[in-house]
């Protein structure tokens, strides 16, 4: 776990995180219906495309491809064997069509030219050396096949309509801090997504096209079983996807006295919803940020 984090500066297989994935992920599937017809002709999937997602996480994207394209071959692979594991129980009905593997995107293990469309999502933006593990991607990639990334910008809107000007302002410096905490212990940069279609040029991708979405995420969802757990998750910052999510935010900055302040708004606010999970039905609590999805073609030799 210690070589895990350096080098990635985050503890994927964190329970909490892994809790937030999930259930990110499925709010993502309910409420993209309408992009997702768009999404699948963009990347231009055939019947029976090989496909490799990188850094698949739960296998979220594996999923959701199987479901269009039952005559594929989906394979995930990420780093974290945690994350596998789980991955694979949520797959359990769809038997070989999806393989899972732990494997590091920066060391591919599968020969040259395998697959028809690789793809990540939100990997990028947390690696050190993004434009290696592109190279990666594209290598195993077949010439004439397509690569796609998904990745988030990094100015992201956040806005919590139960808390005061004062601690919404303050949750914003949280934020910043947080991010600049984890992106300068993995040095990464989420600032790369900018710089995804010069990085696709300058390794050799052609028909170089870009679609932009965004991940609107909200805990007033009525039909959200999980919408008390992901309350919870997001406000229980001193625990929560991150067991040093406070000493993370000290680290990128954060006064202790405004750590102190937000942690108390927020333990009013746990208590009420914890005692009444009907007022989150009414409460737009909004997490939103812009995404790239963009694609590029191997050229045939
Ligand atoms: C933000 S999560 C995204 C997961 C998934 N793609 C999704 O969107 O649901 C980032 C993922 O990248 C994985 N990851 C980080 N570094 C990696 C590496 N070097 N090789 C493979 N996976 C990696 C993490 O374990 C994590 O699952």
């Amino acid at each position: 776990m210690q070589d895990m984090e350096q080098r990635c500066g985050f503890d994927w297989g964190n329970p909490d995180y892994v809790t937030y994935l999930d259930i990110s992920r499925r709010q993502i599937e309910r409420h993209y219906q309408e992009f997702i017809p768009l999404f699948l002709d963009f990347i231009g999937m055939q019947r029976k495309s090989k496909i490799l997602d990188a850094g698949c996480g739960l296998g979220f994207i594996g999923r959701l491809l199987e479901r269009y394209f039952p005559d594929g071959t989906i394979y995930g692979v990420d780093i974290e064997k945690e994350l596998i594991v789980r991955a694979r129980k949520l797959n359990k009905e769809l038997g070989s069509r999806v393989k899972l593997e732990v494997q590091d995107v920066n060391h591919l293990r599968f020969p040259k030219n395998s697959f028809d469309l690789v793809i990540c999502q939100s990997l990028l933006i947390n690696l050190p050396n993004p434009k290696d593990a592109l190279k990666q991607m594209i290598q195993v990639t077949r010439p004439g096949g397509r690569v796609v990334v998904v990745e988030p910008f990094d100015e992201q809107i956040h806005y919590y309509p139960q808390f005061s000007k004062e601690i919404n302002n303050l949750l914003l410096k949280h934020h910043k801090a947080v991010e600049k905490a984890i992106r300068k212990n993995s040095a990464a940069s989420m600032s790369v997504t900018r710089e995804l279609p010069q990085m696709f040029l300058d390794l050799g991708l052609t028909n170089v096209k870009a679609l932009g979405t965004m991940s609107t995420d909200l805990t007033c969802d009525e039909d959200d079983p999980d919408a008390l757990r992901k309350a919870q998750l997001y406000h229980d910052r001193s625990t929560s996807m991150n067991k040093d999510f406070e000493q993370l935010a000290l680290q990128g900055g954060l006064k202790p006295h405004h750590l102190e302040k937000i942690k108390d708004a927020e333990k009013r606010w746990l208590k009420r919803i914890t005692a009444h999970p009907e007022i989150l039905k009414t409460s737009a609590e909004i997490h939103c940020a812009m995404i790239l999805v963009l694609r590029g073609e191997k050229p045939k030799e």
